[in-house]
């Protein structure tokens, strides 16, 4: 199911044969709001490092040929023993000072023989294989950008510089965006040759280009642990005390 609040634009039309995938999970972050004493990535969540769970995932995802895990310099070898039970074909590069930094390397070693690149966030450990195949399948039907997303629960208001409310977006319109985000692979390569530094978002750099970004149906499982109550929050739904 595509969600097209916003956008008009038609799909291209499918593309017939399954589509080649590559799947990039960055996580070469620090995890500055997480405060602990390794990156994010390799934090526990119950008997494995965040990264492990986030691999387990993605590497279930359709039509993948390939995996680029992005770690930070002083971890590529740490993150090359979690790649083990991946069944394809798997790299890890080092990522860079900015997220978009890391994106692009990963980018980079994902090779020009695949049709689409899932790029997708470690933090985002619990996001179910179910998220990636809705993805593809959007991407499938010939969508150049594809985005989960969920609807916002809260009112959100745009304030200018001392705080005073300057607008009321209609929250029907609104949706929080996750990972993974899918892009046919040459669109997400010409986004990002681009880009302004700094974008933290893959597919804001896609609509910079003018191109349709469709948004399908987000998962609750997909949420990112930011902070140390997000890992807790993670371990109560790995336990079954949360929503599958
Ligand atoms: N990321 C990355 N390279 C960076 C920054 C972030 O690969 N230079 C990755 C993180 O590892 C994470 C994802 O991008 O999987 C989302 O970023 P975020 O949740 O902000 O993680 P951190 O930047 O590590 O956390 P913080 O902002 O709290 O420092
Ligand atoms: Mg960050």
């Amino acid at each position: 199911m595509i969600d097209t609040t916003h956008t008009a634009a038609p799909p291209p039309g499918p593309r017939g044969a399954a589509l080649r995938v590559a799947v990039v999970v960055v996580a070469a972050g620090s995890g500055s709001r997480l405060g602990a004493e390794v990156p994010k990535a390799f934090v526990r969540l119950a008997d494995r490092p965040l990264l492990a769970h986030a691999l387990e995932r993605a590497g279930r995802c359709p039509g993948l040929v390939r995996v680029v895990v992005v770690a930070p310099a002083s971890h590529v070898a740490d993150a090359l023993a979690l790649t083990a039970g991946v069944t394809v074909p798997t790299q890890v590069v080092a990522g860079g000072a900015e997220r978009s930094d890391s994106v692009a390397a990963g980018l980079a070693a994902a090779g020009d023989d695949v049709d689409a690149v899932l790029v997708h966030d470690a933090a985002r450990a619990l996001a179910p294989p179910s998220l990636f195949a809705a993805v593809v399948a959007a991407l499938a039907e010939g969508h150049p950008a594809v985005v989960p997303g969920l609807p916002v629960v809260d009112t959100v208001k745009e304030v200018d510089k001392h705080g005073v409310v300057v607008a009321t977006p209609d929250r029907s319109r609104l949706r929080a965006v996750q990972t993974p985000q899918g892009f046919d692979r040459a669109v997400l390569a010409r986004a990002h040759a681009d880009a302004p530094p700094g974008a933290t978002d893959d597919a804001a750099l896609v609509e910079r280009l003018g191109l349709p970004v469709v948004v399908v149906p987000g998962d609750p499982l997909a949420e990112k642990v930011t902070t140390p109550r997000d890992l807790a929050v993670a371990h109560a739904v790995l336990a079954g005390a949360g929503p599958r």
